[in-house]
């Protein structure tokens, strides 16, 4: 199995139509716990390992960016009890998976409305961004108490004070003026969408940047979600042929 999984990796990294940038709807962890009767925070953690598969299997491919939605500002909404689990579970994943996204020459991002984090959570991005900034293979995002329509509308608040302290006219508001303004400017476009556990939405995932990002979906719950679905995912997108309006 893994030389079936090794094959396909050199034969995509041998590929001149890799996408540039991944990113990932890691959804299903709670259907995924309750079919094994099992707190929903089990199936959070039973997430864990799909993630280090996907980010060892986009670092040997070669694809330069990976973006994982981590946790929605609207997941805020959800019990006291998830929120503070989930949130001591990704310090701890955080703080222990460092050593292996170092030696994978990974840098880490992160976009959203950090400052609503507590603090023990920003702590542990802050200490594992550090360690991990001078990496120059795979960057990791992760999109935490993330919106797509609250990074547009912060986006909107910045340009305001920028027209209203002079520092751009309003004529000059344009596409690279706005995602001048975005989380992270840097960042190109999604090339590839995938989203786990069958819903057909987005969910407030990067709303200005999926414009022409191809989506991919797949059935399978993200605790499920393997090297073999990433690399599906990919060869379907080596497979595409994208337009962008165009007709020729
Ligand atoms: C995704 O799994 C993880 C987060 C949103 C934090 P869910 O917790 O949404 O799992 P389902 O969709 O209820 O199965
Ligand atoms: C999207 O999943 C958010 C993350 C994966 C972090 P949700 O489970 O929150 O999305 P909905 O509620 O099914 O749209
Ligand atoms: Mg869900």
């Amino acid at each position: 199995m893994s030389g079936d999984i090794d094959a396909r990796i050199e034969a995509l990294r041998r590929s001149d139509r890799l996408p540039a940038h991944v990113a990932i709807i890691m959804d299903g962890n709670g259907r995924w716990a309750e079919r094994r009767r099992l707190p929903r925070l089990a199936g959070h953690r039973a997430g864990r390992e799909p993630v280090r598969t996907c980010v060892r299997t986009c670092a040997r491919l070669g694809v330069q960016y990976l973006t994982l939605y981590t946790f929605s500002l609207e997941n805020w909404l959800r019990p006291a009890a998830e929120v503070r689990g989930l949130m001591r579970f990704l310090e701890d994943v955080l703080e222990s998976e460092t050593l292996e996204l170092d030696e994978n020459d990974v840098r880490l991002e992160v976009i959203g409305r950090v400052d609503m984090l507590p603090e023990a959570t920003r702590a542990a991005i802050d200490r594992a961004r550090a360690r991990l900034a001078d990496n120059t293979g795979l960057c990791l995002t992760l999109a935490l108490s993330y919106g797509g329509r609250a990074e547009i509308v912060d986006a909107a608040r910045r340009i305001a004070d920028d027209v209203a302290g002079g520092a751009i006219d309003p004529d000059d508001v344009d596409e690279p003026a706005f995602r001048e303004r975005l989380y992270a400017p840097w960042l190109p476009d999604p090339d590839l969408l995938i989203r786990t556990s069958g819903e057909l939405r987005v969910s407030n995932f990067l709303l200005f940047q999926i414009a022409y990002t191809e989506i991919w979906v797949t059935d399978t719950l993200w605790p499920d979600f393997d090297a073999s679905h990433l690399l599906d995912a990919i060869e379907d997108f080596t497979r595409r042929e994208r337009r962008y309006g165009r007709s020729d």
